[in-house]
Order: C-alpha cells, then sequence, then structure tokens
C-alpha cells in the first residue's frame, strides 16, 4: 500500500514524552520524520500533501483498548457495528481499537474468535485487534490460550461479575493467571462479586425496587472493591500481572494502589464515564436512568477525585472507553419494568479525546498525560507500541490534527455513533478533532469523513510492554 506523502506543517506535535514544535513528515504510511519549525528546508521534505496545523495540535491517534462492538449482551445486542463503530472513533480521534471477541460457555476460544474475526473483516474505518473474554475455563481453553498469545491476541478477560453468562469462579480465574505467568498474556479482570450482587438484585427486585437507580444501589462499592482485592491476592499466587478494567470506585483505587506500593504488576484503566458521570444521572426520572446503566456503574460524585487522583500518580494508567452502546428505545427499554434486564453498557468511543482534552482545560490532567493515558499506554499494556501511540520515525501514521481552541456541544443530534441518545447531552467542550490520518490516509479531513469500510486493518499484539 502506498500513500500520499504528507507533511503536517505548523502544530505542537504532543507525546507522553514531549510538546516539541514540529513538522511531521509522513510517508508509506507512517511517519518519517520529524523537524522543527522552519528547519525542514531539504529536498527530502517536498511532499504531494501538505496539512496546515497553525496553532493546532499534532497528537497520535487515540488507542481504545476497550470496546464492544456488535457485543451479543442481555438478549440483545450492541448497536454500533464495526463499520459504524469504528467510524464514529475515527471521527472522536482513535485510530485503534482493541475489541473484545467471546468464548461462550461450552465452546473454544478459535470458534469466538474467528467469529468476531469475520464480524470485523472488511468493515472496519480504522485498525483494529482483539482481546479474548474467557467465559469457560477449562483444560482445553487454557491451552488454546498458549495458541492465541502466539497469535497476537495477548490479553484474555476474566469475569467475576454475571454469574451463569461470563462468570468464573475463584479457581478458574487462578488456572487462568498461572496460564498467563507463563505464557505472557495479560489477565483483565471485571471486578465484582458478582454472586453477591446477584443476592441484592433479587431482594431489591422483591421489595418492588425495580427502578434503574436501584442498579447502582445493589452493585455495591464494597463489592467492587472486595473483588479488586481478592484478584489483586489471586494473581500474587499466580505470580502474574493482572489489569483491571473499568474502575469506578474510590475503594477499589485504593486497593489498586496498595498493590502497587507493593511493587506489583497490578494496573488499573477507568472510563469517562466513571470520570464525568454519576448516579444522579442513574437517578433521572422517566426511566432515562437507564441510559446510564452500565457495569461496574456509576457511582455518587465523591468518587471522581479519586479517580482523577488515581489517573495523575499513575494508580491508574488508562482512559478507555468500555463502549457498548443500546439504544434507549427498544433496547435499554427491556428493563422498563426491571431494572437488571437493562442491557448493561454506555456509548462513548467518540467522545473519549475530547472528554479527556476538557480534562486538560479543566487542570485535571496535563497535555502530555492526556496523550498518555489515551494512546501510549494503552499501546505499551497492550503490545502495540511503539507501531501505534505515539509520534516517531517508524510508527504507523496515525495522527490527529487538534483544534484545541475550537467549542463544541456533544450531542446526539451530532455524533455518529449508532445509537439514539448521547451519555453526554449538552456537555460544552473546549476542542475538536479537525484531521484524522489512519497509516497516512486522511480518514476525517476538516470535518469531512473521507474514510471507507474496509480501510482498518487486523493488527496482531504483542505481549504486554508495561509489566516491570
Ligand atoms: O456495562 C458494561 N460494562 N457492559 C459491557 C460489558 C463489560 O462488562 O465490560
Ligand atoms: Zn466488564
Ligand atoms: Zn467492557
Ligand atoms: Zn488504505
Amino acid at each position: 500500500m502506498s500513500s500520499t506523502r504528507t507533511l503536517i506543517r505548523g502544530g505542537l506535535v504532543i507525546t507522553a514524552a514531549d510538546e516539541i514544535h514540529a513538522d511531521v513528515l509522513i510517508d508509506d504510511g507512517r511517519i518519517a520524520a520529524l523537524a522543527a519549525h522552519g528547519s525542514a528546508v531539504s529536498e527530502a521534505w517536498t511532499a504531494e500533501r501538505t496539512i496546515d496545523a497553525t496553532n493546532k495540535y499534532v497528537i497520535p491517534g487515540g488507542v481504545d483498548a476497550h470496546t464492544h462492538m456488535e457485543l451479543p449482551f442481555g438478549g440483545t445486542h450492541a448497536s454500533d457495528t464495526f463499520e459504524t463503530g469504528t467510524r464514529a472513533a475515527a471521527w472522536g480521534g482513535t485510530t485503534t481499537i482493541v475489541d473484545f471477541a467471546v468464548q461462550s460457555v461450552g465452546h473454544g476460544l478459535r470458534e469466538g474468535l474467528d467469529a468476531w474475526y469475520a464480524k470485523a473483516d472488511g468493515n472496519c474505518a480504522i485498525d483494529y485487534g482483539f482481546h479474548m473474554i474467557l467465559s469457560d475455563v477449562n483444560e482445553s481453553s487454557l491451552k488454546e490460550m498458549d495458541l492465541l498469545v502466539e497469535e497476537g491476541i495477548t490479553s484474555f478477560k476474566l469475569f467475576m461479575a454475571y454469574p451463569g453468562v461470563f462468570y468464573s469462579d475463584d479457581g478458574q480465574i487462578l488456572r487462568a493467571m498461572q496460564r498467563s505467568a507463563t505464557n505472557g498474556g495479560l489477565i483483565m479482570m471485571h471486578a465484582e462479586n458478582g454472586i453477591a450482587i446477584d443476592v441484592l438484585v433479587e431482594q431489591a427486585l422483591a421489595e418492588g425496587r425495580t427502578d434503574p437507580r436501584y442498579h447502582g444501589e445493589v452493585r455495591k462499592v464494597l463489592l467492587e472493591a472486595e473483588a479488586t482485592h481478592r484478584a489483586i491476592q489471586l494473581a500474587r499466587v499466580a505470580g502474574a500481572p493482572l489489569y483491571v478494567v473499568h474502575v469506578s470506585a474510590q475503594e477499589a483505587v485504593a486497593e489498586l494502589a496498595a498493590a502497587r506500593d507493593k511493587g506489583l504488576n497490578v494496573f488499573g484503566e477507568t472510563c469517562p464515564q466513571y470520570l464525568f458521570l454519576s448516579t444522579d444521572n442513574l437517578a433521572e426520572p422517566d426511566f432515562e436512568g437507564a441510559k446510564y446503566v452500565c457495569s461496574t456503574p456509576l457511582r455518587p460524585k465523591e468518587h471522581q477525585a479519586a479517580l482523577w487522583r488515581g489517573l495523575r500518580t499513575n494508580d491508574l494508567q488508562v482512559v478507555s472507553t468500555d463502549h457498548c452502546p443500546f439504544c434507549f428505545t427498544g433496547q435499554k427499554d427491556l428493563g422498563r419494568s426491571d431494572f437488571s434486564k437493562i442491557p448493561n453498557g454506555l456509548p462513548g468511543v467518540e467522545n473519549r479525546m475530547d472528554l479527556l482534552h476538557q480534562a486538560v482545560v479543566d487542570g485535571h490532567l496535563t497535555r502530555r498525560r492526556w496523550i498518555e493515558v489515551a494512546c501510549a499506554t494503552p499501546a505499551r499494556m497492550f503490545g502495540l507500541y511503539p507501531k501505534k501511540g505515539t509520534i516517531a520515525p517508524g510508527a504507523d501514521a496515525d495522527v490527529v490534527i487538534y483544534d484545541p481552541h475550537a467549542e463544541q456541544t456533544l450531542s446526539v443530534e451530532t455524533h455518529h455513533m449508532d445509537v439514539d441518545y448521547s451519555a453526554y447531552e449538552g456537555k460544552r467542550i473546549t476542542g475538536q478533532v479537525q484531521t484524522v490520518l489512519s497509516r497516512g490516509e486522511v480518514v476525517i479531513g476538516q470535518r469531512e469523513f473521507t474514510g471507507r469500510a474496509g480501510h482498518g486493518q487486523y493488527t496482531p499484539r504483542g505481549t504486554c510492554q508495561y509489566v516491570n
């Protein structure tokens, strides 16, 4: 594949490591060179296309390491397909997703993975990789883990929640962790005590507490913290690194911090919904709270400060979206008289880079930390660096020209995700994606979609580059 030789001129290049006023030369789909503004005058710096980035940021394309396009869940499936979801991701400045292939109970990993390859193949606007959800840990799935690691599926999600669906018991978790300790895979944990939660769900429903806000009440902070603690101890016993997904509670951050203070390879991810939304949203009247039902659940606002702090102190390393959209009409609806039947998940793949830029504007993160948690560390964590997640010679030319001064209002009226609401309706954001390149091709040009389904390539991954 040869793409147009491109020069991005006049911008501020921001990576996790540096902020430099530099021009960026792209050749053959990769970053060829960087040069201080005005210093690159040689013949080598001629290009067929020049993009003016004066007064703009030039940042690596976002790496969203947690999405669920088309996920079958709760009797329906996530409303974004790989086509619509990756297009929306591009609009939001994300150029790589790592989605979750699913092993069904009673079936092998291979079968699940092949189904996900087929769903994505030829449909994606940006590059993509896969994690594997383990729903049935047994001798044969443990053996298959080794093969998947060799094939570039180097991370495996386990669930301490959702008994009867994705749930693994402690013995299964320990076995999978032991396997990952030898094959180099990274265990990703959904840390909530699902057995206890199901008791509380049953009791709430028996007492007529059916409204969406009870979803947040039964999925208690203590049951996230307990599961996080247990997952860490099991990982210690196995001698395996651990990555805890969608951390939402202050007490869970404290468990991660304590483990990291001991020097353990324990990592945490949070998501924009936990940083910007709260139980106030779950309590919205007229069933509107259903729009905010996800697991782990939204927490009282007080938890947000601990999450921001965790991101600053590196007790949390990654912000992913857990993009798993369900329409309000026809999908969230399934739980109108029973909150436990509301499909779990929020849309957000298009909003992450903007919301985190707003966090820069609000003083929660530095610009470099924005790029670190949204691009560089997810790429390192999941074996994609430096191909993805940075702007450096040899890296894929996945580049976003970001206008830090543009003003926008997030809304279902203007977003591109295939879902009938925005979780951030009316939220004002300073900053907006202007142009996006994926491997040197302009997929968003001056806020027009110029990409295509099928441009995005499957990207096999190496093992975690973040362990120490
Ligand atoms: O509510 C959520 N998070 N839905 C997606 C599945 C998961 O647990 O990540
Ligand atoms: Zn989960
Ligand atoms: Zn998820
Ligand atoms: Zn192409």
